[in-house]
């Protein structure tokens, strides 16, 4: 039986956990006409939290509606020009009067010298992108409507993005059924709402994605089992989502390793899901903290070894004493953290870690370190704890 679960980034999952609310608001934006609140979304979130997938299941979803979907990708040339392609692509279909005939050369009347040629009115000499657009949605009317996707926003040429928002907002303007949603890493996202030239972003409803609570984790598990000819004792279920802590790539990583560690037997057991947490420590090293890390200014890098020396959240105090640098500018780096997404703010100035296994990555990374070189940073390898990190 194959594996039902999806450990890959940008792979629909069988069972969304923890986006009912985010897709219905969507969905009814899309009923709600032109200019409704919600018809400009941006979804922010590290990597690894189903922005790609959500941005799939919108479209799916405009879909379902008998929306068109123009999908555009960041690492496309331009943006307008693939926009442009892709309308084409729509109004082809769509459009009766696309292709017509054109009768060429010879005199009319004899039929021996006409020749005939098709004629694509979207095809060269091109209609500007913005034309394009505009004919198209002119054509879908007011019962369906045009939707827009961009993913990995934050790494889209300012420029492209400024002449793309430029016509959405004279498409908006004109009260044409268009949507757009974006997606993109929350520090990234943030550095390009700062632009002048993104307006039209700015006054997007921001969703922020993240981890998802334990309890839908583990009904999102229980749910692609039960789909199967398998079944999964609710313990298991549980665990798995325990061991996943809601961050949805390891939901899925989780549950692929805990099916596969059943083998061929009918019920997956608490047993099965245990043997899963190492494989999944391993794994968000490789794919998901690594990168996150590699391009981390030393800096930032100490701050977070400085965390290590807490079993739970840190106090931000106890940091800048352990880093022996003043307040302002412990804060300083906190921000940047908190903007990367490696931590959160927990209660009474403490601050954690945000991803799942961070701090395992950090500590398998020292240890490797160690044994190649004594601590190069400011930061003491003290193990012992101090009277203010046992509260
Ligand atoms: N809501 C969800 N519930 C369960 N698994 C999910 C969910 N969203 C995404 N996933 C899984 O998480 C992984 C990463 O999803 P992806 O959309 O590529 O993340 P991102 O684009 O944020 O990096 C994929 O394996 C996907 O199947
Ligand atoms: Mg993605």
């Amino acid at each position: 039986m194959p594996n039902p679960f999806r450990a890959s980034f940008g792979a629909v999952p069988p069972f969304l956990a923890g986006r009912d609310l985010v897709l219905d608001d969507f969905e009814a934006a899309l009923d709600h006409g032109p200019g409704a609140e919600g018809r400009a979304t941006l979804v922010m979130g590290a990597r690894g939290t189903g922005k790609t997938v959500l941005l799939t299941e919108m479209e799916a979803i405009a879909r379902d509606h008998d929306w068109q979907v123009v999908s555009l990708h960041t690492s496309a040339g331009s943006l307008l020009e693939e926009a442009r392609t892709q309308a084409v692509e729509i109004l082809r279909d769509l459009d009766p009067e696309a292709t017509r005939f054109r009768a060429t050369g010879g005199s009319v009347g004899s039929i021996a010298s006409l020749h005939g040629e098709v004629v694509d009115q979207y095809g060269a000499p091109a209609l500007s992108p913005a034309s394009t657009l505009s004919r198209l949605t002119t054509l879908l009317g007011a019962d369906t409507g045009l939707l827009f996707t961009l993913d990995e926003v934050q790494s889209v040429d300012l420029e492209h993005l400024a002449a793309f928002a430029q016509i959405y907002q004279d498409l908006v303007r004109a009260e044409q059924n268009v949507a757009f949603v974006g997606a993109g890493v929350g520090a990234g996202v943030r550095t390009l709402l700062d632009s002048p030239k993104t307006t039209f972003l700015r006054r997007a409803r921001r969703v922020e994605i993240g981890m998802v609570d334990l309890g839908s984790a583990a009904a999102a598990i229980q749910a692609t089992v039960a789909a199967t000819e398998k079944s999964i004792d609710a313990a298991a279920a549980v665990r798995a989502a325990e061991i996943s802590c809601g961050y949805p790539y390891l939901i899925q990583y989780v549950g692929a390793q805990t099916w596969a560690h059943a083998g061929d037997a009918d019920e997956i057991l608490l047993e099965d899901a245990e043997g899963a947490r190492e494989g999944a420590i391993a794994q968000m090293a490789t794919n998901v903290i690594e990168p996150a890390l590699r391009s981390l200014a030393a800096r930032k890098r100490e701050y977070l070894e400085a965390m290590l020396l807490d079993d739970g959240p840190s106090a931000v105090a106890d940091i800048a004493t352990r880093l022996g640098v003043a307040a302002g500018y412990q804060s300083v780096y906190r921000e940047r953290l908190l903007d990367d997404e490696l931590i959160r703010p927990g209660e009474r100035g403490t601050v954690e870690f945000a991803l799942p296994y961070l701090r395992e990555a950090l500590l398998a990374g020292r240890g490797r370190d160690a044994e190649a070189a004594p601590l190069a940073s400011g930061v003491r390898a003290r193990r012992t704890r101090g009277p203010r990190d046992r509260r």
